[in-house]
């Protein structure tokens, strides 16, 4: 199959991906966290294809992504005040809600769960295809399962070339980690997985939270967790990742003591000099962590080749978007996290 990429700018776009995804094809779109693979999420052929295109453990499940607040009234049910309430805050914008699913909802796009992830991507040409669709979407990020995710058109082409008919190409992705996941089944609201729209945010309108604990350490693979594609090891490309932590300069005494060639160090732009003749690769600026989540994915990507051995991560410290940053990396590393202020 030739793949075809079209710019969200061709007036073409919307019609010619909407009528794809309606004859039950696969669509990759973007928004505003990464690019979806998306298909009809009611229509459980369509939605099969999407496991076979990524290599998905079928008890993945799915997001829906809807285009206005009023879709979610025929996906779910008892639909607690406080989506109303985080939907104005917060929609369209990197946030997803886990409801309780209509039976509408075919098994094959919850993974069999009785709950459903809904959520309004911030890009306006994706909502208007959604809505010329005239069905949910249902999308997961577009890289093969397991790797990082895909933040550019070329990424998706990268992984998926010949697979599917169509990639919208609305250019680099701005916020760069996927959306944030809060389970709204439960009283308090879990947070399954951080992003876009941080713990803070959150708190402000529901009020408490907590937060699974999948989203701070390693869940072992037959155990059972709410997010199920949390169990999963991540984000990672096919070497060792190590977080080091601790002051700059600490970092850089401990990773010039242990660099080997072919290890590569990924930092951050204010440390290219610390890091001299170790190969270091900058994924943002630490004084601005939105550079840091915008740029993570594009830089684990590249990380993801044979000829690197290793690579030493460094990463931000404290709340908002720094928090996802650490989830996504931690999950790289498989939460192997070193002090190097241990050894000074
Ligand atoms: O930003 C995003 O959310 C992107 C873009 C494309 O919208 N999508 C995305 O989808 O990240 P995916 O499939 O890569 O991640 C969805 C996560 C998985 O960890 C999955 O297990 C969880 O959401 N999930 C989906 N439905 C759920 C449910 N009913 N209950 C709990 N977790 C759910
Ligand atoms: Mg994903």
């Amino acid at each position: 199959m030739q793949t075809r990429v079209i710019a969200t700018a061709d007036p073409e776009c919307p019609r010619l991906a909407a009528k794809l995804l309606t004859a039950g094809d696969l669509v990759a779109l973007p928004t505003e966290t990464v690019y979806g693979l998306g298909a009809n999420g009611l229509d459980p052929e369509a939605v099969a294809k999407i496991f076979v295109a990524k290599g998905r453990p079928n008890d993945n499940p799915l997001i829906l992504h809807v285009a206005d607040i009023s879709q979610i009234q025929t996906l779910c049910h008892s639909i607690p005040e406080s989506a109303y309430r985080l939907a104005e805050a917060f929609w369209p914008g990197p946030l997803t809600m886990v409801l309780p699913a209509r039976d509408i909802i075919p098994k094959r796009t919850t993974g069999g769960l009785s709950t459903v992830a809904v959520r309004c991507p911030d890009n306006a040409v994706t909502r208007e295809i959604i809505r010329l669709a005239g069905v949910p979407i249902a999308a997961p990020s577009a890289n093969l399962s397991g790797k990082p995710s895909t933040t550019t058109a070329e990424h998706v082409l990268h992984d998926h070339n010949g697979k599917l008919p169509l990639i919208v190409d609305g250019g680099p992705c701005r916020v760069g980690v996927e959306s944030t996941i809060i389970d709204l089944t439960e009283d308090p609201p879990r947070l399954l997985r951080p992003g876009g729209i941080t713990p803070e945010q959150l708190t402000q309108v529901l009020g408490s939270i907590t937060v699974d604990k999948a989203v701070t350490a390693q869940i072992c693979g037959d155990a059972v967790v709410k997010a199920p594609g949390m169990k999963y090891r991540h984000y990672a490309p096919q070497c060792q990742v190590l977080i080091i932590n601790g002051s700059r300069e600490a970092a850089a005494r401990y990773i010039r003591s242990q660099y080997t060639p072919g290890d590569r160090v990924l930092c951050f732009e204010e440390e290219l000099p610390l890091f001299e003749g170790c190969d270091p690769l900058p994924y943002g600026s630490e004084a601005d962590p939105y550079t840091l989540s915008a740029g993570l994915f594009a830089a684990l990507r590249q990380l993801d080749d044979p000829s690197v051995r290793r690579v030493f991560a460094r990463c931000p410290q404290g709340g908002g978007i720094a928090y996802a940053v650490q989830n996504r990396l931690g999950k790289a590393a498989a939460f192997q996290i070193l002090d190097a202020e241990a050894f000074v």
